[in-house]
């Protein structure tokens, strides 16, 4: 989004270009100065939106994606709310195919709001058998996807087989995904801080940020550490009591970032935490975002307390807290 434009296109134009905003009580005293990009402030209410239009519009430009055709995606929120959003603009049919377990009814309202349809879908416990079964090419799970979206993906596959009027974004091994990041949020970052930071933070749920953002720092300078936010406890698929609560942040996806050696170092946060934090960011900085910007901010403030004062950490706020409202256990 240019800032300085009166009159938009469309939504489309409004996507990117969010500020920096230092966080002036939650990082008083803490050291380091920790800077957060609020990306809830994308029209669609997340980050997502940079990648949505990213893969829609590439895959437009070498003609797998043509009007008439609908967009498929399995997704357990932001991707889908993002593809939804870019979709109606466009005029494009879109389909989400959800996690039953994980399906979160603000989002998917979301998307139908857009005109989606989204189609829940039962998932069984992952086992060991499933790795490598994923996207169809034998291809490690870690690499294309969550395990959670498994079966969902697996929808997508065979939708994708059977017809040929129907785009499927992949979001999970969509290039798109990670040069967003890098051309666009990246960019940002570096315009706004003159290239003064010392530290980048990230939740990693397809790793598309962290990649994306990590590529074009580290070009910068290579002095940059990456720090990769990961749910603390076990991200299973056995007993949905289990499973970690901070939607967005995946399971099965930081070792391979992790083995890209682009990240540095990987942070767990709890669920409490990061929960206790994003209600903070309400109450201390106005912020009102989702959990996994809630566990991107404690992390960065651990970084920020080891780097000290004079130094600068980088952090995105993924999403808006107006999305978990329902959920139980989000509310004190
Ligand atoms: C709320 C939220 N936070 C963080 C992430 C992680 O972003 P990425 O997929 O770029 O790793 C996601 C991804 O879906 C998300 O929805």
């Amino acid at each position: 989004m240019d800032r300085n434009m009166k009159i938009a296109n469309s939504m489309l134009d409004l996507i990117g270009q969010i500020p920096l905003v230092r966080l002036n009580r939650i990082g008083q005293g803490v050291g380091a100065e920790i800077l957060v990009k609020p990306e809830f402030l994308n029209p669609s209410g997340s980050i997502k939106d940079r990648i949505a239009r990213l893969m829609i519009e590439q895959a437009e430009a070498c003609g797998a994606l043509k009007a008439g055709m609908a967009v498929i995606e399995a997704t357990t929120g932001n991707t889908g709310t993002a593809l939804a959003f870019v979709a109606a603009v466009k005029g494009y049919c879109m389909r989400a195919f959800s996690p039953a377990m994980v399906a979160n009814r603000s989002r998917t309202a979301i998307m139908i709001a857009f005109g989606a349809a989204v189609q829940a879908v039962d998932i069984e416990p992952y086992t060991a058998h499933d790795q490598g079964n994923n996207d169809g090419g034998g291809v490690d799970a870690s690499v294309h996807g969550g395990h959670v979206e498994l079966l969902p993906r697996q929808v997508c596959l065979d939708l994708e087989k059977e017809r040929n009027d129907l785009w499927w974004a992949r979001q999970f091994s969509n290039p798109s995904n990670v040069a967003a990041h890098r051309d666009g949020t990246a960019q940002e970052i570096l315009d706004m801080t003159e290239g003064q930071l010392d530290a980048f933070v990230a939740s990693v749920g397809t790793g598309g940020t962290i990649l994306g953002v990590a590529q074009a720092l580290k070009q910068h300078n290579p002095h940059i550490s990456i720090i990769a936010v990961e749910p603390a406890g076990k991200a299973m698929m056995g007993d949905p009591e289990d499973y970690p609560m901070i939607p967005g942040i995946s399971d099965g996806i930081i070792p391979q970032i992790f083995s890209s050696k682009i990240v540095d170092r990987v942070i767990s946060i709890t669920d409490k935490d990061a929960i206790d934090m994003a209600h903070q960011l309400a109450e201390l900085e106005g912020m009102f975002c989702g959990m996994s910007s809630g566990a991107n901010v404690l992390a960065s403030t651990m970084v920020a307390r080891e780097l000290g004062v004079g130094k600068r950490v980088v952090t995105v706020l993924p999403d808006s807290r107006d999305r978990y409202l329902e959920v139980e256990k989000y509310t004190t």
